[in-house]
């Protein structure tokens, strides 16, 4: 199956059963203080949930363009290594606004996955809420006795607040949650270790795939719980991991999701891309693939690079790009905007945003990609002379006013340098930062 065939099958589901296919909201987020870019699909809802807005839907479903990598969900610093997170990514989501709850998202979750997408029930573990004395709240076992009508007990797994109880940040709207993992392991690896001693285990191919939150409260900003004047339902499913489950892969990036993106950046650099998690050169090629996503996606929404707050964390993105293109693949010229007619021939049909505004995309990356190379090239020289001075006095340690300079007179940013000190095993000291 496609991804197209399989973003597809999703909203037809669910538009089978009574839900208005909505398109994805911006994902940059421009009139919530609390939020920079939409970070989960119910983003967009917040006001429904928490009753301060008219429900005109009580059943919705969509694909939401979502970036973490800002506040409490970020995933910056593991994309590209790892091989299932990402900056920018896309959310199936299905909702209902007082409408349905737990049986019937419990119910269509298990059809869609079993019955349309096929996957073997007996990859799929499920998690619920165990309960938090804290919160004062109990174990979820409704959720663990609807799950008990399709699946054996033991893969029906209870976990904390921290996996099983959603939040979209520090307030609002909140409840406990159910969570589908899947074991894409081969039968030797799943003799050897039961996927249920995996799940939540940051291993890659026992992984979640979707969270189906039973929004119940919203927590106020002094941490107390308070019920919400109705309860609904917000699910997300990953995308780009869905894609790999049905399209048999061990990695989101061997989907055709990433693929056609991997195989332009392997040809500009005369690297083949070899797939390996430790390759250097292959952690740049889904470092690259993976923050094109994201710095297209927020261009196309109005979210120029810049030197605050939103713009700055696009800018980050876009350097931490190119400074992988420079080091490991050795792309001393601008190159990532060559990349975006590949992203839009791929997203520019469900995302007509991209197509539209592919032109300014392409020179905005460019000109950033130009700056930031000559600042890169001058900084790499002059840090590396500062490893060099850190090694030989023996101190290990960058001093944190060499730092600082590297910083404010020639722009190489404090993070880069850092990076380039972990790498190496050298410190930098920030006193005074
Ligand atoms: N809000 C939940 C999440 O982001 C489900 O959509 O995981």
């Amino acid at each position: 199956m496609t991804s197209r065939e399989i973003r597809q099958k999703f909203l037809d589901h669910f538009a089978r059963h009574g839900h208005t296919i909505v398109p994805s909201a911006p994902m940059v987020i421009k009139d919530d203080p609390t939020l920079m870019f939409t970070n989960a699909g119910m983003n967009q809802f917040k006001d429904l949930f928490l009753g301060n807005a008219p429900i005109m839907h009580q059943r919705i479903a969509d694909t939401q363009k979502c970036l973490r990598v800002s506040g409490k969900h970020n995933d910056l610093e593991e994309v590209g290594i790892d091989t299932y997170h990402h900056t920018m990514f896309e959310m199936l989501g299905n909702w209902s606004f007082g409408d349905y709850f737990k049986k019937e998202a419990i119910q269509w979750a298990w059809e869609l996955l079993v019955d349309e997408y096929k996957i073997n029930k007996d990859d799929i573990y499920v998690t619920y809420f165990g309960g938090d004395e804290k919160d004062k709240l109990p174990a979820d076992s409704e959720t663990r006795d609807l799950w008990k009508r399709f699946m054996p007990e033991e893969r029906i797994l209870p976990f904390s607040r921290k996996d099983n109880f959603w939040e979209m940040g520090d307030t609002g709207p909140c409840g406990p949650c159910t969570e589908i993992h899947v074991d894409v392991r081969t039968p030797e690896e799943k003799k050897v270790k039961s996927g249920r001693d995996l799940v939540n285990n940051d291993h890659p191919q026992v992984i979640e795939i979707w969270n189906n939150v039973f929004m119940q409260f919203e927590r106020k900003a002094d941490g107390s719980l308070v019920e919400l004047p109705a309860r609904h339902v917000d699910t997300g499913m990953g995308f780009e991991r869905l894609c790999m489950v049905l399209q048999g892969k061990r990695s989101n990036y061997d989907t055709d999701v990433f693929q056609p993106l991997i195989q332009a950046i392997a040809k500009i650099s005369g690297k083949a891309y070899a797939g390996t998690a430790q390759e250097k050169s292959d952690i740049a090629m889904r470092v690259i693939a993976d923050h094109l996503r994201a710095i297209s996606f927020a261009i196309a929404d109005g979210q120029l690079p810049g030197n605050t707050g939103a713009g700055y964390v696009i800018r980050r993105i876009l350097r931490r790009a190119v400074r992988y293109g420079y080091s490991f693949l050795s792309m001393n010229d601008p190159f990532m905007n060559e990349l975006v007619p590949v992203l839009v021939e791929e997203m520019g049909t469900q995302f007509p945003e991209l197509k539209k505004q592919q032109a300014i995309i392409a020179s905005v990356i460019a000109e950033e990609e130009k700056a930031f190379l000559r600042t890169l090239e001058q900084g790499i020289k002059r840090f590396q002379a500062l490893a060099m001075d850190a090694g030989v006095v023996g101190t290990a340690v960058i001093p944190g006013a060499k730092a600082f300079e590297l910083f404010d007179t020639y722009g190489f940013p404090i993070d880069l340098t850092e990076l380039l000190a972990r790498e190496i095993k050298l410190g930098v000291d920030m006193h005074g930062f």
